[in-house]
């Protein structure tokens, strides 16, 4: 039965996966939580690929149930993803942000790969909900990711991780004493946090009515098939909504601002 209850535990075993993968988004929370401010999620992302048994669908699958529904659709041209977002009508809760990788259009390697992967992930696995964020379902090694990176960044992160949320991000609207985004980020700077800067820290304006920026992905370490190698994980993003002219906020993304965000697990070691 999809209750409210069962939703909020889904909700809280996913914020526990990532967490798991992303100490430091559970440093910034608790650092928010010490100045009193209630953390809410704006969106939380997940990263699919667009193979006939694994699209945006058989992950959306696990939320549509709860009554989320289809909101926006975007197209990220060079890195060959294409996205939907989806929201529910009650507005606490956080809207799902799924990306996939277009198959179709990356070399053939890629494909190969891919499928290889997806072969091993049995039909009962895609049907569970934990498959959200059930990582990964193969064995990967690490100079194939390496080989996947230099195409796409984003196929070597799916290929290390496998399914899990790349991303949560606070609402800033919430938020008492940084509801500023720029007061927000010398805040996470000054506490240690190191900002994805790629298109600028701050990717949006209040004319866009979405301001968002995201901590670089920390390092972290992965067990490959030959040894355990250190490389970017998940990322925190924070989100200032503006209201359009009806006085609504705005709940939309701005591909263009994603664009960039997605650089936020990009490796920062090499040049
Ligand atoms: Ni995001």
């Amino acid at each position: 039965m999809a209750t409210e209850n069962n939703f909020a535990s889904f909700m809280d075993r996913m914020w526990a996966d990532y967490i798991k993968m992303t100490p430091q988004a559970l440093k910034i929370f608790n650092l928010f939580q010490q100045s009193g401010e209630t953390v809410l999620n704006d969106h939380i992302a997940l990263r699919t690929f667009n193979h006939p048994r694994l699209g945006i669908k058989s992950l959306a699958q696990h939320f549509t149930k709860y009554g989320y529904k289809e909101a926006g659709e975007y197209f990220f041209v060079e890195k060959k993803l294409y996205a939907k977002h989806y929201e529910h009508e009650n507005k606490e809760y956080p809207k799902i942000f799924i990306s996939e990788l277009e198959l179709q259009k990356v070399s053939p390697l890629i494909q190969e790969i891919v499928t290889n992967c997806v072969n091993q992930i049995s039909d009962e696995a895609i049907q569970q909900e934990d498959f959200v964020f059930s990582g990964r379902h193969w064995i990967s090694q690490h100079n194939v990711y390496e080989k996947l990176a230099k195409e796409s960044e984003y196929a070597s992160w799916v290929y290390a991780y496998g399914f899990r949320p790349n991303h949560f991000t606070v609402n800033i609207n919430v938020l008492k004493n940084f509801n500023d985004i720029l007061k927000l980020n010398e805040f996470l700077k000054h506490n240690g946090t190191k900002l994805n800067a790629s298109g600028g820290e701050v990717k949006g304006t209040p004319q866009e009515l979405l301001e968002q920026s995201s901590t670089m992905a920390a390092e972290i370490p992965v067990q490959f098939a030959d040894g355990i190698y250190n490389i970017p994980g998940c990322y925190y993003e924070f989100a200032k909504r503006y209201a359009m002219p009806n006085g609504e906020l705005y709940q939309g993304f701005i591909a263009k601002s994603a664009d960039k965000i997605f650089e936020s697990t990009n490796s920062t070691s090499k040049a």
